[in-house]
């Protein structure tokens, strides 16, 4: 890409992440209306990053979003970030975030009645019957529609192909996903988990989307501790560097060593 086709992208075409160093090594944010999978292990903090660019798209850039929560329990989610300064119900109460609590419906527990704030629009998918991927995109993209998102995170791919009753595979959902919400003013961010000893960022999802994000947690030897790697980032210049990265209390995840 030439400096006049990065310069082209740098102001509304860029989506901050408000993360501290992590948009200066993407030149200023997320290209625009793209979907980016963010991958990793277990407790390498995707939850944390997704929350915190939500988080940060409401109270810094006045952008709302949605999160689709399938991983875990919405109250504790609310709690957890906490710890990070993310009151998550106040963005909830003023119509800015809304969550779409789809965490019971991988285990077919469709009656129950969670209990529900009336003073939001956070909902649960426990009492609907999903068929088909279609079906659970057309509800995340309404959502979004409603309150004006632009930015969503759907916290995992996964556990929404656990959800969706039909043979879609995960590649028909991202697929689906990406093609609808391309070209269009959301910006989402799709969380990938791995289970297995496969290399992150070389799935047939990551080929789909515009970009991949690694994180990682090396619990032991020299190297300790946690990165962030940008694996792959269409239309934009990014660092190719294995970025040290830490979880603060009251800030969330920082990116380091970013000159
Ligand atoms: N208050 C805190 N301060 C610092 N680090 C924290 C705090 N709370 C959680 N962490 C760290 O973050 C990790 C959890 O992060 P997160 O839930 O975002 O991971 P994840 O990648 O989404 O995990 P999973 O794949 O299990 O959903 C914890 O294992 C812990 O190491
Ligand atoms: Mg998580």
């Amino acid at each position: 890409m030439d400096a006049e086709e990065e310069i082209a992208l740098e102001e509304d075409d860029r989506c901050p992440t408000g993360i501290s160093g992590l948009d200066e090594v993407i030149g200023g944010g997320f290209p625009r209306g793209r979907t980016i999978l963010l991958t990793g292990a277990c407790g390498t903090g995707k939850t944390i990053f997704g929350v915190q660019y939500l988080f940060n798209g409401i109270t810094k850039y006045n952008e709302p979003g949605v999160l689709v929560l399938l991983e875990q329990n919405i109250d504790q989610l609310r709690k957890d970030m906490r710890a990070f300064n993310y009151d998550l119900r106040e963005l909830e109460e003023v119509g800015k975030l809304v969550i779409i609590d789809a965490s019971l419906s991988r285990f077919n527990v469709s009656d129950i009645n969670l209990p529900k704030p009336s003073h939001d629009r956070s909902f649960s998918l426990t009492s609907i019957e999903l068929i088909e991927t279609k079906e659970v995109v057309d509800i995340i993209l309404d959502t979004a529609k409603e309150i004006g998102a632009r930015r969503i995170v759907i916290d995992s791919l996964p556990a929404l192909n656990n959800l969706v009753k039909s043979e879609s595979s995960v590649r028909d959902i991202i697929l689906n996903m990406n093609y609808r919400l391309q070209g269009g003013d959301l910006t989402s961010i799709i969380i990938d988990d791995i289970f297995d000893d496969r290399k992150p960022g070389f799935s047939t999802q990551a080929y789909v989307v515009d970009g991949v994000i690694v994180l990682d947690y090396k619990t032991s030897g020299p190297d300790m501790g946690r990165y962030l790697t940008i694996q792959k980032m269409r239309g934009t210049r990014h660092s190719d560097n294995i970025h040290p990265i830490r979880f603060s209390e009251g800030v969330g995840i920082e990116v380091l060593g970013v000159e």
